[in-house]
């Protein structure tokens, strides 16, 4: 059977400033650029949620489903400091950990199987995305 899925669109802006502990000043600034200034920067995100299109039930589905994003994920990180963020003490705000961390929120708040892909626009020419680690060993969703 084909399955159709469907994406939603969803916006934040959120400062940030690319930086780990882990590294020397000298090592950040290598490794981050003029990403690492220490004043920060701000992005204008652009969050593309993908689950699976759910046919009849498809306009409740997507308002269950902006409920979630909005709760969880634009009310969470509009007009915020993402270096503030609990879940980046440990991790640096790049659009790879964001990504994936916007993928963890959404994945215990939604019906199981159906949330398929997160895609984060962070600037014109970086895009970044995830669908999820059980996709890398080989696991289906159905
Ligand atoms: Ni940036």
């Amino acid at each position: 059977m084909s399955q159709v899925n469907v994406t939603r669109r969803y916006r934040f802006c959120a400062a940030h400033r690319l930086h780990t502990d882990h590294l020397t000043p000298e090592g950040n600034r290598a490794a981050f650029g003029k990403c690492n200034n220490p004043n920060g920067h701000g992005h204008n995100y652009v969050v593309l949620v993908t689950v699976k299109s759910g046919g009849s039930q498809e306009a409740r589905d997507l308002e269950r489903l902006d409920r979630v994003v909005n709760e969880a994920i634009v009310r969470r990180f509009d007009h915020q400091d993402l270096n503030r963020d609990p879940e980046f003490t440990e991790h640096t705000t790049t659009g790879e950990n964001l990504v994936k961390l916007i993928w963890d929120l959404l994945v215990t708040r939604l019906p199981a199987g159906w949330l398929e892909k997160v895609g984060v626009i962070e600037t014109r020419d970086n895009y970044f995305e995830y669908a999820g680690s059980a996709q890398l060993t080989g696991e289906s969703h159905g």
